[in-house]
């Protein structure tokens, strides 16, 4: 082949001299970029019928090479296929594998094109790959989560702020809330989808290609709306992967403060979940251990998904137009967000299934001996005392209440008439919990019974509705 006598690939032509080893060591991305091969085969394919189809190679020639290509794309599967790191990357990889098949043709191949817009072509059907996938797998996780909040009724929980007991609310709520949070990233993966929308091939290294090329028939092939707009911004923008990582590293916060939750809960303080005993791991020293690995795992990988969109940031930041090898550090970030995100959402839905409440606890952590205390103000402010003195007056009860070591339900009517002399006498003993949550019902969000079973109903119809779209193909 070509160049294949100097060490360094077939593109030294020009150079007299071997790669230095530590040079070409650094510029291997193979080991990593081999994922990238059977889009890289894809656009290959598509390339090597449209240099047929502009008459660029006889019609014969573009036979043998797409034949080649196809038989490549078979072998490749096999386990024992080794890829070679003096042949640099995926794409050299590949067309030397080919031209050891086909012969001298195989160096037809890459007329008028670009490793520059041919990685980006490759990058572009992956990650319109990748989107598929991680929008099934969300999608099954808010599925889950739609679920459970079905099963858990208008059993009640505390709710919290500064992980102090604040005001009860209701455990669907409380799951929908991470409902709420995932839809949003559901709906960051399909804008990101509707923006992946240009075919790169034919951008060559920065500035097109002189040659007859028909780059309409490749974006047909391959199934992109438009041909991108300009060359430069094709071959060295990544913002789009850089979105992806952004949505990857949200996603993985939300995903963490899910998993923060869960610990809480099935800690032995808060004791109100259980897990499965597949889910949960032991201690190899404390025989009695149980512990939450798995909220943990997620929890820690969020860090990793964090760095990733940190880690192209700034490789993007600094770089001139157009292409700079720096680009071929954007795919260990990338991948990885996409490994982490493929394992941790089918783990999450797991333990979204498998998690088991233990409701009547949590019904009496939300029957707060002082839960009434707001509802208490409110009640003062509609006989008519400005909210300040009315906080300040049953901020003054509850402190007795803790000093006495009693109830807010149990206080006596006198001494209700002496802190808060606008209250109705029997007021604490109306202001049950049902009666607590059953008020908060004046927005759609609100904590009421009658409000969270419409949304857990809404919640439940989104979810189905998706699913349809997904299976028509018009979703991620
Ligand atoms: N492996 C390279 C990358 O991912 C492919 C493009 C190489 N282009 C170049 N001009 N050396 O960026």
């Amino acid at each position: 082949m070509v160049g294949q006598d100097k060490k360094g690939g077939l593109a030294r032509s020009r150079l007299a001299q071997d790669v230095d080893p530590f040079l070409a060591k650094a510029g291997v991305s193979v080991g990593f970029d081999q994922r990238l091969a059977p889009q890289d085969l894809a656009g290959s394919l598509a390339h090597a019928r449209m240099l047929g189809a502009a008459g660029l190679i006889s019609p014969e020639e573009s036979r043998l090479l797409v034949e080649g290509l196809t038989q490549l794309a078979q072998d490749i599967k096999d386990p024992t296929w080794v890829w070679d790191p003096d042949l640099e990357d995926v794409h050299m990889n590949l067309e030397k594998a080919l031209t050891d098949r086909i012969g001298p043709v195989g160096a037809k191949l890459h007329t008028a094109r670009s490793r520059n817009d041919q990685v980006a072509l490759d990058e572009r059907l992956y990650l319109r790959q990748v989107i598929g996938q991680i929008g099934q797998e969300l999608w099954e996780l808010r599925s889950a989560l739609a679920q459970k909040a079905q099963q858990a009724g208008s059993a009640p929980m505390p709710g919290y702020t500064h992980l102090q007991r604040a005001q009860p609310i209701l455990l669907a709520h409380h799951l929908l809330a991470y409902g709420q949070v995932l839809k949003r990233d559901s709906a960051r993966l399909r804008d990101l989808k509707a923006r992946l929308k240009e075919m790169p091939l034919g951008s060559g290294a920065l500035a097109g290609t002189g040659l007859p090329i028909k780059p309409e028939l490749v974006a047909q092939e391959l199934s992109f709306p438009e041909l991108a707009a300009n060359s430069l911004d094709a071959v060295s923008s990544r913002d789009l992967i850089l979105e992806f990582l952004a949505f990857g590293a949200i996603l993985m916060t939300n995903l963490s403060r899910l998993a923060e939750d869960m610990v809480l809960w099935l800690s032995t303080e808060f004791g109100v979940a259980e897990l499965p005993d597949s889910l949960t791991t032991s201690s190899s020293m404390m025989p009695q251990k149980k512990n939450p690995d798995g909220a943990e795992l997620i929890r820690g990988k969020a860090g990793r998904a964090i760095g990733n969109l940190v880690a192209l940031l700034t490789v993007v930041k600094g770089l001139p137009m157009a292409y700079n090898r720096d680009l071929q550090e954007d795919k260990e970030p990338f991948f990885d967000t996409v490994d982490t995100l493929g394992l941790v959402l089918p783990l999450a839905t797991k333990m979204v299934e498998g998690l088991r409440f233990n409701l009547a606890k949590l019904r009496s952590m939300a029957d707060d001996p002082y839960v009434a205390a707001t509802d208490l103000a409110d009640h003062l402010v509609r006989r008519g005392l400005p909210f300040r003195v009315a906080h300040q007056q049953v901020g003054a009860l509850v402190a007795f209440c803790v000093e006495k070591n009693i109830a807010l339900r149990d206080v006596e009517a006198a001494t209700l008439a002496e802190f808060c002399p606008e209250a109705e006498a029997n007021i604490l003993k109306e202001l049950t919990l049902e009666a607590i949550l059953a008020a908060r019902d004046k927005t759609p969000g609100g904590v009421a019974p009658r409000q969270v079973a419409a949304r857990v109903q809404e919640a439940l119809a989104e979810v189905a509705e998706e699913k349809n779209q997904t299976l028509a193909g018009e979703s991620v």
